[in-house]
């Protein structure tokens, strides 16, 4: 008997890897973590699958469903939002299943930054503008951030930064980031980005309106220069006369044929 926690994408039903598709039709267990997993993805369940919202449970009542599913000896796909390395709570589930002896693996998910960058139609570290994606949020009530993790901080380092769990407090996060990063910043915030409902709004730091946040939760803001950049440096790596292993050009390649 094996947990198999996958992640589930960012909401389109088809943003799925095969491998975990193939791992939810193969379990008669399935927990899903709540509204941001689609359900179109419970379809790829067995017939006479137990299906289980996790949503309104304890970390405990969790539990108590895997240890059902073990005792019986059947398999369990457990469903997160996005990808699991980022705010999914899959940790502290690992760190029980380790106590009590239960195998797991991890299938790893498309993440919301990524399905909102396609949705932008944006590379996020374009090269001689930023190199560096930092993933934040802002404090919730159930999570403060560690001390040094302030947007003001990664500001400072001119990255591009994808926050999230942070849309209803907007106001906040663009008060905080302009100074660091100026009013001319573009920012983007994607809403649902791959569900049907998706939108998309482009301003800078100085004109996003933030009262688009208000009442929403799933969105990602994503700020930086690379954003709206232009202007930005070809990668050398594709350059003519860039001399590489893969396509050695010149008199005395580095890396002869
Ligand atoms: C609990 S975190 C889950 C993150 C997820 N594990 C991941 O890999 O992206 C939920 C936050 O992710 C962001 N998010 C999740 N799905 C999204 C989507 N489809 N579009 C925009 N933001 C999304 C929002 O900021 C939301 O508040």
């Amino acid at each position: 008997m094996t947990v198999h926690f996958i992640g589930a994408g960012p909401g389109a039903a088809d943003l799925i890897t095969l491998r975990g598709r193939d791992l939810i039709a193969a379990c008669p267990v399935c927990l899903y973590a709540g509204s941001l997993v689609p359900e179109a993805l419970l379809a790829h369940c067995p017939p006479g699958a137990r299906i289980v919202n996790t949503a309104p449970f304890s970390l405990d009542q969790i539990l108590e469903e895997i240890t059902a599913a073990h005792a019986e000896g059947k398999d369990v796909a457990r469903l997160h939002s996005g990808d699991l390395s980022v705010w999914s709570a899959m940790g502290e589930q690992l760190r029980r299943l380790r106590a009590l002896e239960i195998p797991y693996d991890v299938t790893p998910g498309v993440p919301a930054f990524a399905a909102a960058a396609a949705v932008l139609g944006a590379e996020l570290t374009l090269p001689g503008v930023a190199q560096s994606l930092v993933l934040t949020r802002t404090s919730g009530r159930a999570s403060a951030m560690p001390e040094g993790e302030t947007l003001e901080n990664f500001a400072r380092t001119g990255a591009t930064l994808a926050i999230h769990l942070s849309v209803h407090v907007l106001e906040q996060v663009l008060s905080r980031l302009t100074p660091e990063y100026g009013a001319d910043c573009p920012v983007a915030v994607v809403f649902r980005a791959s569900w049907p409902d998706e939108k998309v709004v482009r301003a800078t730091l100085g004109t996003l309106d933030p009262a688009i946040g208000v009442g929403e939760r799933t969105a990602l803001i994503l700020v930086g220069p690379a954003l709206g950049a232009e202007e930005f440096d070809e990668s050398r790596l594709y350059a003519g006369d860039y001399d590489r292993r893969y396509r050695p050009v010149g008199h005395q390649p580095r890396f002869p044929e």
